[in-house]
């Protein structure tokens, strides 16, 4: 039964709340332990949907999965007895696509559907077909299910006509166990690819230049047991952080890494946010006046695309005009009509760019979450407005957020959710 959250709008909130892993480190720690026979532990895992499905996809190939305590999980592919990917999950989260090269890397084939996912944008999946084409995979493709063989995969150079977080990751986990050199070229540098990297390192992967540009990977036959702590998550920090600013609250955030998030701390500071970091903290108090600021959303340690909902919801609060330019997904921008329906003042200039007027009075609506991101941004929308917001196909921030009403409810906010 589809499940909804009644927000009462409008109120101050106090108090702390806590960050959990990352989603979007944990979703791909759980993909490279199809890599090695070998047990792994992984630790600090976020209880939400997209990683369920995973684990749930991952079973269904033969691995054993063990919650052992609340967010630790072991996790061992002994053998990999299913090459094809389940359907109906593999259309639930994009990163499925990055189960392939590990997979094919131990049974030298794997079939799968168009991966699924939020839908911001065409997502298309040619840079990956490449990059395993080059690595020395055969790529057919019938009616949208795709089939990767091979005879035995070779290290390669490969430039990514254009950086992407999961294609980095992907080929990362395609080449640790190739043959020879791989050297990939114009990759992501987000912190969630280091510390996946780093650890594969501990397990005997051999890579190098991760948190840069160019990433060289020598092919190793195998790879070892390990722990792996997954990374504050950075996402969610930042939404709280924005959160606490457009409802004028006093919020300190825990257990998060700062240093993770610099773009964002810089468009606090233009916009006279009054906050201040620590070193696993974040403190954000109330602001008496809010400025605008321009954004345009960056590959890391540019500003991140996940946080331009909630930014734009902010936005909306501060007092003169702001472009916000999506650069990166051409339907991230869609949710800005739902804010309109609350009394914003935004307009599309093209799939990219909106402005945004400032500030408006939002009002309590019924309104639909559309994705993860901007499903989190109505709900920070509804806590600013005056009145009662009904937020429907909650499913969509549930696949992001653990409890997302009850750590609310902790600081102050009335939200409760109803089927
Ligand atoms: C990851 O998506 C995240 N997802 C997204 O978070 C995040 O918004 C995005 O990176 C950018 O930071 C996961 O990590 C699971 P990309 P990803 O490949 O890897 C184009 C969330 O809410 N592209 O870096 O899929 C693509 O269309 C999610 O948690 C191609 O053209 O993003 C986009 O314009 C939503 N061809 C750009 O590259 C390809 O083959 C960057 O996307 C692949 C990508």
């Amino acid at each position: 039964m589809s499940e909804k959250f009644i927000i009462e709008g409008g109120k101050k909130l106090e108090g702390e709340i806590e960050i959990n892993g990352a989603k979007n480190a944990a979703l791909k720690i759980f993909a490279a332990s199809l890599l090695t026979d070998q047990e792994w532990q992984i630790e600090n895992v976020p209880q939400v949907k997209d990683v369920f499905n995973e684990i749930e996809l991952l079973r269904d190939l033969g691995v054993q999965i063990e919650k052992i305590d609340e967010r630790i999980y072991k996790v061992k592919a002994g053998d990999i007895k299913n090459t094809k990917l389940r359907e109906d999950l593999a259309k639930k989260i994009r990163a499925s696509i990055i189960l392939a090269g590990p997979i094919l890397a131990r049974k030298g084939e794997v079939e799968f559907i168009y991966p699924g996912g939020c839908v911001i944008g065409r997502r298309p999946i040619d840079i990956f077909l490449d990059g395993f084409k080059t690595l020395g995979a055969e790529v057919t493709e019938t009616n949208g299910r795709f089939r990767l063989t091979t005879s035995g995969l070779r290290g390669n150079n490969f430039v990514f006509p254009r950086v992407s977080v999961t294609g980095t990751e992907a080929l990362i986990l395609t080449a640790v166990l190739a043959k020879g050199k791989t050297i990939l070229k114009n990759t992501a540098q987000e912190p969630e690819i280091k510390a996946l990297v780093d650890f594969l390192n501990k397990c005997g992967a051999k890579i190098k230049g991760t948190g840069t540009s160019t990433i060289e990977i020598e092919g190793v036959n195998k790879l070892g047991k390990g722990t792996f702590k997954l990374i504050p998550d950075r996402i969610e920090a930042g939404t709280f952080a924005i959160l606490a600013a457009a409802t004028g609250s006093h919020i300190k955030i825990n257990n998060c890494n700062p240093q993770h998030l610099e773009s964002l701390w810089l468009h606090f500071k233009k916009t006279g946010v009054n906050f201040e970091l620590g070193e696993n903290f974040v403190q954000v108090k109330p602001t008496p006046k809010l400025k605008t600021v321009n954004v345009t959303t960056h590959e890391y340690p540019g500003f991140v695309t996940d946080l331009q909902p909630p930014f734009t919801v902010l936005m909306t609060q501060a007092e003169g005009q702001s472009l916000i330019h999506e650069t990166l997904f051409e339907s991230r921008l869609l949710y800005t009509d739902i804010l309109n329906q609350m009394g914003g003042n935004i307009i599309m200039c093209d799939p990219h760019r909106v402005i945004v007027n400032g500030p408006t009075r939002l009002y309590g609506k019924t309104i639909t979450s559309p994705d993860i991101r901007a499903g989190i941004a109505l709900v920070i929308a509804a806590l600013v407005a005056q009145g009662t917001t009904t937020i429907e196909n909650i499913e969509q921030i549930d696949r992001g957020y653990e409890k997302i009403e009850e750590r609310l409810q902790k600081i102050g906010a009335s939200i409760k959710r109803v089927k």
